[in-house]
């Protein structure tokens, strides 16, 4: 079998380091595995051994291939055992010194066309590169954890970096098995970059006290999509993990408000309360399972109130026919009657504002997040404002849960929760896209395939209307005066034609 590369250094045996050596003996390439702890190569190649054996018991692979595979991997007692290898990959501790020491080492072992890349996920590749006497031929290749299964790599080129060094790298990324995106050398590349959305704004929802943790996360899966709510994924990642990642891209990036990490993430941090693997995160997993809070009842109520829904309301003639579909008693008025319930449907705006600005009694209006088709949700978000009576929100909610559909009733917020997660998503990708931290299509690809969003973040802006966004973001930035949600001049210019239309060059 020929390679792009035949002969492939791995320095690092760890989680990262043994899957890259998994997926390159697979590809056919001879593998050096080298590590400062002799014992967790060893450990390493039996482990891949072990994982060999059951891919042949189960037919994924046959005896022959692994054979062949265990053939390949062979351990380097020294890094002087890397000589022959036309490509070096670093996955060893994330620090600086350590990983420039290491190259500086390397530099004078290998040949002088040998390409040398570092899967450093938080460090800047130039900078790594920087002490080397030949930074043209060194890259960030940046695979996922774990590497077999997630089939993303991130080719990084440097200030200095020879474009055939990528190229080499992105054509071997195939043989691989794997989709290579090229991303610029920036705070958190693609997939890390574009991340920060969910997790963060998840966060500020929770700290201003809209909803609680299992409520958002109900909320996203249901209707977004999203496999995994935000508090479930930091959970299974470990805030130990994304906390310093948010961290280290806001201090990167020289507080950029977009990026801010979270207050309440730091001090669960701190109190070692940080997801799965501490037993408590923002969950609580008795023997490893997980607690899920109950959902609130919906309230008996006896008789709605007839409704009215306000003219300005997103959406408002679907909204009509579902309030009729659900059986409640229409108002068609120039405005509400004294006895109704008032719907509003505002896209970033929050309820009270809504209420003051259309004259409409406080005390009667709820509104719904109408952003999304309701065909398309599995849940129906409503939120009162802090003067709505207690009968009026019952009655929505009973109302809006009269087909079965679920019903979530949070605290007044500017864009609900499920605006302002996508706007904040769909704002950051526009951000790179804007700072050409890679191509739209690369953008889309690596978010899709790293962090399993349902759709990539400019197909989501198109799929909600790139004008609804940008509607949600600008009132968002009315109501808090937070340029946290200053929409990106790229999201302002593409909104017009389709932010997805991969195919228009900028
Ligand atoms: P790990 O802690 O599982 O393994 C690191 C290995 O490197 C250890 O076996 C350690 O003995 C060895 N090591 C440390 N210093 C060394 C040196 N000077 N020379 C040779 N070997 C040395 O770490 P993990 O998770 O595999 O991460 C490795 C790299 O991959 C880091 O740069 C990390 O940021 C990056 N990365 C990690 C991901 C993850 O999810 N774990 C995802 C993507 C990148």
């Amino acid at each position: 079998m020929q390679t792009q590369y035949n002969t492939v250094g791995v320095a690092g045996a760890g989680a990262m380091g043994r899957g890259i050596a998994q997926i390159a003996a697979q590809a056919g390439s001879t593998v050096r595995l080298y590590d400062s702890q002799p014992e967790a190569v060893a450990r390493a190649i039996q482990e891949l051994g072990a994982q060999w054996d059951r891919l042949r018991e189960k037919g994924r692979m046959d005896a022959d291939a692994v054979a062949a595979c265990k053939e390949r991997l062979r351990p380097a007692a020294s890094l002087q055992e890397l000589a022959d290898c036309g490509l070096v990959v670093e996955a060893i501790v994330e620090r600086l010194d350590v990983k420039r020491a290491l190259f500086a080492q390397l530099e004078e072992i290998v040949a002088v066309d040998a390409v040398l890349a570092t899967n450093t996920s938080s460090l800047s590749v130039t900078a790594i590169a920087a002490g080397l006497k030949t930074p043209q031929r060194f890259a960030g290749y940046h695979f996922f954890n774990p590497v077999p299964l997630m089939k993303v790599v991130e080719v990084i080129a440097g200030l200095k970096t020879d474009p055939a060094v990528c190229e080499g790298l992105t054509a071997y990324a195939r043989q691989l098995g794997h989709t290579p995106v090229q991303a610029g050398d920036t705070p958190g590349f693609i997939v890390n970059h574009a991340g920060r959305g969910y997790n963060t704004e998840a966060l500020r929802i929770v700290g201003e006290g809209v909803a609680d943790f299992a409520t958002i996360d109900r909320i996203l899966r249901d209707q977004v999509g999203f496999r995994l709510g935000p508090f479930e994924l930091m959970d299974l990642t470990g805030l130990d993990v994304s906390h310093p990642v948010m961290e280290s891209i806001y201090g990167q990036y020289y507080q950029e408000p977009r990026y801010r990490p979270s207050v309440i993430a730091a001090q669960r941090v701190a109190g070692g309360v940080i997801g799965r693997k501490s037993g408590e995160g923002f969950y609580r997993y008795p023997d490893g399972k997980q607690q899920v809070p109950a959902e609130p009842p919906v309230p008996a109520v006896d008789e709605l109130p007839p409704v009215w829904v306000s003219t300005r309301a997103s959406r408002r003639s679907e909204l009509l026919q579902l309030l009729k579909d659900l059986g409640a008693k229409i108002e068609t008025g120039q405005s509400p009657s004294a006895q109704a319930l008032t719907i509003v449907a505002p896209l970033g705006f929050d309820v009270t504002t809504v209420a003051v600005v259309e004259r409409l009694d406080p005390a009667r209006t709820v509104g719904i997040d109408f952003l999304i088709e309701d065909a398309a949700v599995k849940r129906r978000v409503l939120a009162t404002n802090p003067a709505t009576r207690r009968d009026m929100r019952d009655a929505a909610h009973a109302l809006f849960a009269r087909d079965g559909k679920a019903v979530s009733v949070i605290r007044d917020s500017a864009g609900f929760v499920t605006q302002r997660v996508l706007a904040t998503i769909v704002n950051i990708a526009a951000d790179m896209c804007q700072q050409r931290v890679c191509t739209p299509k690369d953008l889309e690809t690596a978010v899709t395939l790293g962090l399993g969003y349902p759709l990539g973040p400019l197909a989501m802006g198109d799929r909600w209307g790139p004008t609804n966004v940008l509607e949600v973001l600008f009132n968002m930035q009315t109501v808090y005066g937070d340029p946290r949600y200053r929409p990106s001049p790229w999201l302002r210019r593409r909104g017009a034609i389709g932010l997805s239309l991969l195919h228009v060059e900028e």
